[in-house]
């Protein structure tokens, strides 16, 4: 074996292309929180924003395609990393050390799958709209708006986002690792930075449910 799959096949291997396609995913989230943001521009801002969107097929199936392969890449390479990590250590550790295994590492097992559902439930609640019962394809403000207004879904995004900031900050984490960063004095302002990025995303996303919830956005 050489080349392309041999690198596949080697752990550095799908650690690179997690840090890479993890990379394209934040990229989208950023960009998608950024625009999500012109909910408190007003409905003709966000509304705007989404025809714009819409009008060019171009990029809208551009970013869908690369969004769809990275997710796809993203989860093969996780769920084949875990099974080599378990061929590795068939017995088991003696004991685990969960003190070092940070709470954030821990909670990658379960933070994903739980994105990826969210995910799936968010598409048929925003994007296709059959899970949201006021569903209106020409106004995405609207289906904003009175899609929060019910605080069970609300909670659910607000869970979701919880998970999404988790399973970032050990995400970056796990990229700055993977990159061979470690400095006694850099490793510990990575960990503040990738905090501070992966908590600046989560509650720039909860802030739209919150605001909509409180009767500031409606
Ligand atoms: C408060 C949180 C969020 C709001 C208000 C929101 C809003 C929306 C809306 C309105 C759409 C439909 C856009 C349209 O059809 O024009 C959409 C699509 C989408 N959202 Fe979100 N979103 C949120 C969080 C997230 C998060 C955290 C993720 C990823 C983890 C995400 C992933 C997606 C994806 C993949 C699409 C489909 C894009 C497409 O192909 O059209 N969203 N979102």
């Amino acid at each position: 074996m050489s080349g392309l799959p041999r690198f596949w096949a080697s752990s550095i291997g799908k650690k690179t292309v997690m840090a890479v396609t993890g990379l394209a995913l934040l990229g989208f989230v950023v960009g998608h929180l950024a625009g999500n943001l012109l909910v408190f521009a007003g409905p003709a801002k966000l509304n705007a924003y989404a025809e714009w969107l819409h009008a060019r097929p171009g990029v809208l199936w551009g970013a869908r395609l690369g969004l769809l392969a990275a997710v796809a890449l993203h989860i093969v390479a996780a769920v084949q990393l875990a099974h080599m990590n378990r061929a590795a250590r068939p017995v088991g550790y003696a004991e685990r050390d969960w003190a070092r295994a940070s709470y954030a590492s821990r909670t990658m097992v379960w933070s994903g799958p739980l994105i990826a559902l969210y995910v799936v439930y968010h598409l048929l609640h925003f994007t296709f709209g059959s899970a949201h019962p006021a569903f209106d394809p020409h106004n995405v403000y609207r289906n904003v708006v009175t899609g929060f207004q019910v605080p069970l879904v609300s909670g659910v995004y607000v869970a979701a986002m919880l998970c999404l900031g988790l399973h970032l900050h050990h995400g970056f984490w796990s990229m700055f690792q993977t990159a061979g960063a470690n400095h006694p004095r850099f490793t510990p302002l990575l960990e503040k930075a990738s905090a501070a990025l992966a908590a600046a995303i989560t509650l720039g996303y909860i802030a739209i449910p919150a605001a909509v919830l409180a009767g500031w956005v409606r």
